[in-house]
Formats: C-alpha cells, structure tokens, sequence
C-alpha cells in the first residue's frame, strides 16, 4: 500500500513539475513586443471605396486614382475596390455602411454629413466661397480641422477634402433669372436644412431624393428643378430633362472622404502612409483639375442644344445673394461662432 501511494505522490510531483515549467508561470512572461511597423505586413488588405456618382466626375475621377496609386504604393498589398453610381449605397446608408466595416472608404457631399452635425452647415450657406483659393484656404485651415473634429465622435475619421464645383440651377417650367422666378417650384435638394431653407425663403417647394433617383423624378415632373454641378448635371443626363439651366454658383459642393477610425487604426503604419500619400496626391490633382472638367461638361451641355443657358449678370447675381441673407442669420447659431468668424475671416481676405 505504501509503494502505492510513494508511486502516485511521484506521479503528481512529476505532472504538476511538467506543466509548471511548460506553462512558463514561473518566469515572468514578457509580452510580445509588438512591432505596430510590421504587424500585419505581407497580408492583403481589401478596402471597399462606397460612392454615389458617375465614374467621368471629379469624385468619381479621384476615386479610380486612389485605387490605383495605392496599388502602387503598397504592391498590391492593398487593393481598393471602388464602387461608383450608389451601387452599394445611396449617399445617408453610406455612413452606416462604413461603421459596420462593410464598406471602408466614403466620400460623401457636406450636405449629406450635416445629418450627422450642424456645423457642416457652414458649407451649404448660399455663395459661401468666393473663389477656388478660398476653398483651399478653408479646408487646408480651420474650417478643415473644426469640421473633422466635430464627426469624430461617430467614428469617422477625416482623411481628405475633395472638389467638385459651384452648383447651378435647372427646372422645366421657367428661365430664371432673378430669385423671385424660383417661386412656388418643386427643387430637390439634398439632405440640408440650410439647403431647405434656402428654397423656402424663395417660396419654392424642396423635396428630399437620393441622387440616383433624381433622373426619374425629374423626366416624371415629380420634382420641377434641382441644383447641380455641371459634371453631375452632365454625367446622370439632367440636362436632358430639364429644359432650363442657370449658372449661378449659387452654392458649393465638395466631398468629405472618410473612414472608419477603428479599422483605420488597424492597418500596419506603412500601409496607412502609402493610403495618406496616394490621398494627398490625388486630392491635389482633383484640385488642379476639378475646374476644367465642369468646364468640359458645360460645352457639351451647350453643344447638346438640349436646355436653354442662362450667364447670370453680376447685378443678378447680387439680387440672388441678397435674397440669401436670411440663412446666415438663421444658421450662423446652430454653425457657431468659431467657423462664422473663420468664414468671415476668409471671405474679407480673398
Ligand atoms: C447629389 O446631389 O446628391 C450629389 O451631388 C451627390 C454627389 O456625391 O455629388
């Protein structure tokens, strides 16, 4: 019996001996030192890259660039697929989409972000920037930075400002020249108190469309007008189912790209320097380039024969910003004073 219980005392010393020092509890375990530079190195990365216009339009233009100048950078480590036209998304389901990591990259209008917060109103204040250094000044400065902050709460991280143009002004009833033609016309709009505002202080009527539905509501005279730049006017065919445009610059659309910070933070550093300098590159070359396609866009609209222009005179032009006032007053609150005075400060330097 007493060989017996010597031989499973051993048994136990020699078991709890094994796993003692297999386990390593003994020594003091140091972690891993993680290498964030080359963690995750060598593995593909698929970024999903979510959009809502045509693919000949300076976002769309700029997109395709990306893909293939991150391509490059990181040989194929890290591949973009870019899905134009809403085929995934309309513009609002977008942000869902990239906080659910299905989609990685987006870029949707400012409009569409002051869904998320009011101070992206700035943006849509009518005539707002006077000319393209003005918009540069704005989004490499402050105006950048406050607005990027402010949807950083949502998980969004900002990664580039990028151009389209100054929108102009289409409808099937009216030439309009003077603010007071706008009255009592249906216009879509896109999903911005500021936007709505501004057609009902012109006692118009604004309807809320996906961009992708706006043909259809137009050729089925659901909608009388809406407001556009000349690439997207030109690339979705409005100009085909309105019969007047007015160039009247009246506001300003951009993109805010963006991607969602916690898979953001993910990515190998290397990989996430390739991503900032093939952004950085192609949003300069979309500014240096966003003008001159609009500008193609106009002379095939005029080419087309298709809509009767109207060139706004200065002193039009001045009755429409005139008739505008009310929506700074009215917004400049809910905006705040940092970006109005930054606004300010921008417009008395240009
Ligand atoms: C729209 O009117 O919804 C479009 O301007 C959206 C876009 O991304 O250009």
């Amino acid at each position: 019996m007493r060989g017996l219980i010597t031989i499973c005392s051993f048994l136990i010393i020699g078991v709890l001996t094994a796993y003692y020092i297999g386990f390593g509890f003994g020594e003091k375990q140091e972690p891993k030192a993680v290498d964030k530079e080359l963690e995750g190195l060598n593995e593909k990365y698929v970024l999903r890259f979510s959009h809502v216009v045509a693919e000949n339009t300076p976002k769309g233009l700029a997109a395709s660039m990306f893909a293939q100048l991150v391509r490059e950078k990181t040989e194929g480590w890290v591949e973009v697929q870019v899905f134009p036209n809403a085929s995934l998304y309309e513009a609002q389901g977008e942000f869902g989409g990239l906080m659910r990591n299905e989609v990685h990259i987006i870029a949707p209008a400012f409009s569409e972000v002051t869904v998320l917060d009011p101070k992206w109103l700035v943006l849509d204040l009518p005539y707002v920037f006077q000319d393209e250094q003005m918009i540069e000044n704005a989004f490499n400065g402050k105006v950048g930075s406050l607005l990027f902050e402010s949807v950083e709460e949502y998980g969004l991280h900002g990664i580039a400002y990028w151009d389209n143009s100054f929108k102009q002004f289409t409808n099937n009833v009216r030439p309009v020249t003077r603010p007071e033609d706008i009255e009592g016309l249906s216009v879509r709009v896109m999903p911005s108190e500021a936007l709505i505002e501004t057609y009902q202080v012109l006692g118009a009527n604004p309807l809320l469309f996906p961009f992708n539905e706006v043909y259809d509501v137009l050729s089925a005279g659901i909608v009388d007008g809406t407001e556009n730049t000349l690439s997207n006017i030109y690339s979705k065919g409005f100009y085909q189912q309105q019969k007047y445009l007015t160039l009247s610059n009246h506001n300003y659309l951009g993109y805010a790209v963006f991607m969602n910070k916690e898979f953001w933070d993910t990515l190998p550093t290397d990989y996430q320097n390739s991503i900032m300098e093939a952004m950085k590159e192609v949003t300069l070359w979309l500014r240096e380039h966003t003008k001159s396609i609009n500008e193609e866009m106009l002379e095939r609209i005029e080419k087309s024969g298709q809509i009767e222009i109207h060139y706004q005179t200065e002193d039009e032009k001045n009755s429409w910003k005139q008739a505008f006032k009310p929506i700074y007053e009215k917004y400049s609150g809910v905006i705040g004073e940092e970006l109005m005075k930054e606004i300010q400060r921008l417009q008395n330097n240009h």
